[in-house]
C-alpha cells in the first residue's frame, strides 16, 4: 500500500491552496454576509482549470485523477466551501455524467465548454416532494415524438442561476416507476424556465441556490442521455462520485477549522499561559485531528477506488457520511475553543460551522448514506 502522493498531486494541492489563500480569503466574510455569488473567483478557478479538472483532455478537461480532485477540494473548502461546491457539482455531477453516459454530439456541444470552465452546470434532481426519496419524481417529461415536454418544479438547486447547462431528471412513464425516469441536458435560457428567489440559507450562503420551474419546456429528443428509462440509474451512479466531492468539501471545512483552532490556541492566553497548554484544549485538538485523519483516509480510499475502476459506491457513501458528521463536530469544537471570538464573524469558525451543516444534508443526508451502507451489509 502506498500512502505517498505523486509530484503532480502535490502541485495541484499547492495550486489550490495558493488560490484559496490569495483570492478567496480576502472577501469570504463579506460574500457570506451579503450572500453574494463569487463570480470573479469562479472565473479565476475556471481559468486555472479546476472546473473541468477530471474531464478527459480529449474533451478539453484537465485529465487529472480523483485523488488530485480530493486534495484540491479540501484546500478550497478550508477557506470558502461555497466556491468548492460549484467545483464539485461541475466536476463530479455534470461533467462526469455527460462524459460517462453522453454521446459524442452531447460531449462536443455541452461537455467541452463545461470542461473549459466557460460554462457552469447544475444537477436538477431534488423536488419539493422528492428529496431523499428520489424515485418519487413529479417533474414530467412527456414524449411528444421528436421532443419531450418538461413540466414541474425542482428545489434546492445549487448553481441554478450561475449555470447555463442543466441536467434535469424527470418522469416520462410513471407506470414504470423509477424505470420510467429520464435525464436530459437542458439549456437554462430555453423558453418556459423560471427561477425562484435566491434561498436565504444558514450556511454556504454565497453559493446560489434556487428552485427552478419548468412550464411546457421543449427538450429535443437528442438531449436525452442514454436509453429511455436510464435517468434514475444515471442519477444514482453520478451521485456515487458526487459524494466524494461533498465528502472532501466537508473534510476541508473540518481541517480548515482545526487549523484556525490550533492557531488561536497558541496565541490566546488564559490562566497565565497559552490555552493550548491546558489539557482541556489540547485534548480537543487531538480528538479533532484523529477524526480528520480518518475522514481524509476514507475520502482518498473512495477516490482511489474510483481511479482504479473498483466499485466505490459504498466507500463514497461512508466518506460522505463520516466527513459531514465530523465536520459538524470539529467546527463546533473549533467555535468552543475560540470562546466568544468563535461566535463572531471575523474569526471564520462560526461560518465554517454553518457551512458544515449543509454537508450533512445535500447530495444525500447522513441518514441516506447509512441506508446505502446498511443495505450493502444486509443484502
Ligand atoms: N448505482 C446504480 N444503481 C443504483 C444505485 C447505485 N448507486 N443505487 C440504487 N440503484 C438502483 C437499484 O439497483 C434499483 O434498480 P432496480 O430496480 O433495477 O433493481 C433502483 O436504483 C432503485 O433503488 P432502490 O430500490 O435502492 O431505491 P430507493 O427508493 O430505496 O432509494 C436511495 C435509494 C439510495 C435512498 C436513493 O433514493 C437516494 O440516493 N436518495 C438521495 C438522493 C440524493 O442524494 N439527492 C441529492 C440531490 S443532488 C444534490 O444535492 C446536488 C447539489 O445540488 C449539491
Amino acid at each position: 500500500m502506498n500512502f505517498e502522493f505523486s509530484e503532480e498531486q502535490i502541485m495541484i494541492r499547492q495550486a489550490a491552496k495558493d488560490f484559496a489563500e490569495r483570492e478567496l480569503l480576502p472577501g469570504v466574510i463579506e460574500r457570506d454576509e451579503k450572500a453574494t455569488f463569487p463570480t470573479e473567483q469562479i472565473k479565476m478557478l475556471a481559468e486555472l482549470g479546476f472546473l473541468g479538472m477530471m474531464t478527459d483532455p480529449k474533451y478539453d478537461g484537465g485529465g487529472m485523477d480523483t485523488i488530485s480532485y480530493v486534495l484540491a477540494m479540501e484546500e478550497i473548502s478550508k477557506i470558502e466551501p461555497s466556491v468548492a461546491v460549484v467545483m464539485s457539482v461541475c466536476n463530479s455531477l455534470v461533467n462526469w455524467g455527460i462524459e460517462t453516459y453522453g454521446n459524442e454530439e452531447q460531449k462536443e456541444k455541452y461537455l467541452k465548454p463545461l470542461a473549459r470552465g466557460e460554462k457552469i452546470g447544475a444537477f436538477l434532481l431534488s423536488e419539493p416532494e422528492a428529496g431523499s426519496d428520489a424515485t418519487s419524481q413529479r417533474t414530467t417529461a412527456e414524449d411528444k415524438g421528436d421532443h419531450y415536454l418538461l413540466n414541474g418544479t425542482k428545489n434546492w438547486i445549487t448553481n441554478a442561476d450561475s449555470a447555463s447547462t442543466y441536467l434535469v431528471i424527470a418522469q416520462t412513464n410513471p407506470e414504470l416507476k423509477h424505470k420510467g425516469i429520464n435525464v436530459f441536458i437542458v439549456e437554462k435560457d430555453w423558453k418556459g424556465i423560471t427561477l425562484g428567489p435566491h434561498e436565504n440559507k444558514m450556511g454556504m450562503r454565497s453559493s446560489d441556490t434556487h428552485s427552478v420551474m419548468f412550464a411546457d419546456v421543449k427538450v429535443p429528443k437528442e438531449n436525452r442521455i442514454g436509453d429511455d428509462g436510464f435517468g434514475f440509474a444515471f442519477a444514482m451512479k453520478t451521485l456515487d462520485g458526487g459524494r466524494i466531492g461533498i465528502a472532501s468539501q466537508a473534510l476541508g471545512i473540518a481541517s480548515g477549522a482545526l487549523e484556525l483552532a490550533v492557531k488561536y490556541s497558541t496565541e490566546r492566553k488564559a490562566f497565565g499561559t497559552e490555552i493550548c497548554n491546558h489539557q482541556a484544549i489540547a485534548f480537543k485538538l487531538a480528538d479533532m485531528a484523529v477524526k480528520i485523519e480518518n475522514a481524509r483516509n476514507l475520502c482518498l480510499k473512495a477516490a482511489w477506488e474510483k481511479d482504479t475502476n473498483k466499485p466505490y459506491a459504498i466507500t463514497s457513501a461512508m466518506a460522505k457520511q463520516y466527513c459531514a458528521d465530523i465536520a459538524m463536530e470539529v467546527t463546533t469544537e473549533a467555535v468552543q475553543i475560540h470562546g466568544g471570538y468563535g461566535y463572531v464573524r471575523e474569526y471564520h469558525v462560526e461560518r465554517l460551522m454553518r457551512d458544515a451543516k449543509l454537508t450533512q444534508i445535500y447530495e444525500g443526508t447522513s441518514e441516506i448514506q447509512k441506508i446505502v451502507i446498511s443495505r450493502a451489509l444486509l443484502k
